[in-house]
């Protein structure tokens, strides 16, 4: 065989391999509707029962984890006020004051630090670690930027915008459930992190700085949407367009939240429900940490590279579905398929041994999502953006073959990714009944993170997705998609202005 027929050969071959592999990551309607259906069921379960927040880690008994975030009333853009937000995010941290003017609009200072390595998974960092840095940042900004207004006399309320499930009995407590995404310190499972951040701003010397309120990164999402909702593009206020339903992220990680009535929230301990409606309160928003859906695996699509992951990454809570959906794992799966297509000697065959393989397709994590997304529009005959990228990114030279192959395995990667997002977008519309309510069913979906707001098309694959699925082409046209803007810092400040 001359080299030219030989690689014909491989090539026809690699081709015929990775058509294989693309159709396992396919998703069709019969699954959408499924995977909704009992996303639905695991809601009510997760409503129900009263230590669930394990999410479905330890059986599907326990359903999805529906946390309780006793933030029970929305924002309508009138409010006022100097508050501070600190955003604990996946890979950042987040320090802001905020000007709330009462029109719908806020005006925001802030730093931005990228979570040390010595604090991520695998350190035999503590709490005290973690939270002294974050105490350090809070202080650093306050010097820089509101010197003048720090006085002892003067308490300066802060919002607590922290991505990870805490457990939840009051606005301005809760304790870790467990980590997930990139951080994992073990010992702060089970303490309450305001405390933890709290003491450690006392030891910095901002006593005058109070944590007042603790939320997730979807509910700051939500609250802000509310706030800022009847702004049209050009900034005029044009009154309630739609119902804000739902808050949601899909960047790192991947999760959401709604409001629900207070009487369907048979969890909660029975005094506090009483003194819920005793103040009058008829709903909260529920933190519904949907990463977690379906940990037991009986209706997600699931290939043999996300069986490996789950299992390579089980410590990561589980989080089934947002291994299978956020952009931290992502680029995780095309690796770990070209690593397979290349252990079968179809790919990159110039290294013979996966030894060989360079250094960052063997690590995890190291194919980034915004790799993906160089490749997802990349339309030259010669597929330049994608050969561009792999040489950047992992010093990888690819032939047009590999590279065709490469496309083709990105694009059903991310639109899976999309088709599944859609799921949790439509069970709660169906379990609202939102869609049959006021303003003729038009409602709204808050969103935020660097997937959903960067990805090319991921919006419109996951509408296109919410048209297959139960809600129909009549339910995806009623939906508005509004990014929130800066939602982890306005949502922060909101919940300390409720608190
Ligand atoms: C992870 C966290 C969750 C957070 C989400 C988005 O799923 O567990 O609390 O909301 O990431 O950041």
């Amino acid at each position: 065989m001359s080299f030219d027929d030989f690689h014909k050969a491989n090539d026809a071959k690699l081709l015929e391999e990775v058509s294989q592999i693309c159709s396992s990551f396919e998703v069709n309607a019969e699954q959408l509707k499924e995977m909704t259906s009992y996303f639905i069921q695991q809601m009510e379960i997760g409503l129900a029962n009263n230590n669930n927040n394990e999410g479905t880690i330890n059986g599907n008994k326990a359903g999805l984890a529906m946390i309780p975030s006793y933030v029970t009333s929305k924002p309508n853009g009138t409010e006022e006020g100097l508050f501070m937000a600190a955003v604990l995010g996946g890979m950042n941290f987040r320090i802001c004051s905020v000007q709330l003017n009462g029109d719908h609009t806020f005006d925001i200072k802030q730093a931005k630090t990228r979570i040390p390595d010595y604090l991520m998974e695998g350190t035999d960092a503590t709490s005290d670690d973690l939270f002294g840095f974050l105490a350090r940042r809070t202080s650093a900004f306050i010097n820089k930027f509101h010197s003048d207004i720090m006085k002892p006399d003067t308490p300066l309320k802060l919002g607590f915008t922290f991505s990870y499930p805490v457990d939840q009995e009051s606005l301005n407590s809760g304790t870790l459930i467990r980590w997930t995404k990139g951080l994992n310190i073990p010992d702060t499972v089970g303490k309450d992190v305001v405390q933890l951040y709290q003491e450690q701003l006392t030891i910095v010397g901002l006593n005058m700085v109070n944590v007042v309120a603790l939320t997730n990164d979807t509910i700051g999402t939500f609250l802000s949407l509310c706030y800022a909702q009847g702004i049209t593009t050009d900034g005029q206020v044009s009154g309630e367009i739609s119902e804000p339903v739902i808050g949601c992220i899909f960047g790192t990680g991947t999760n959401g939240c709604y409001m629900e009535k207070i009487e369907n929230i048979k969890k909660l301990p029975d005094y506090i429900r009483e003194r819920l409606i005793h103040e009058g309160k008829t709903e909260m928003c529920i933190n519904i940490e949907w990463g977690s859906f379906d940990n037991d695996n009986l209706v997600l699509p699931t290939t043999k590279y996300d069986i490996d992951i789950d299992k390579k990454y089980a410590r990561n809570g589980g989080q089934l579905f947002e291994k299978r959906v956020s952009g931290m794992f992502l680029g995780e799966i095309l690796r770990n398929v070209l690593v397979d297509l290349h252990s079968k000697g179809l790919i990159l065959t110039q290294f013979r041994k996966h030894d060989q393989l360079p250094h960052r397709l063997k690590t995890p994590f190291q194919l980034s999502s915004e790799v993906l997304a160089r490749i997802e529009i990349d339309d030259s005959s010669t597929l330049r953006e994608t050969e561009l990228s792999f040489l950047q990114s992992l010093r990888l030279p690819t032939t047009l073959a590999e590279r065709k192959a490469i496309q083709s395995l990105v694009r059903v990667i991310s639109r899976r990714s999309a088709y599944l997002a859609s799921v949790p977008i439509s069970a709660i519309l169906i379990k609202t009944n939102a869609l049959n309510k006021k303003y003729h069913g038009e409602v709204t979906v808050g969103y935020d993170g660097s997937i959903i707001e960067l990805y090319p098309g991921f919006k419109s694959m996951m509408r296109q997705a919410l048209a297959m699925g139960p809600i129909g082409p009549e339910g995806e046209r009623k939906t508005h998609f509004v990014h929130s803007k800066d939602s982890g810092s306005a949502g922060g400040a909101l919940c300390a202005l409720v608190a």
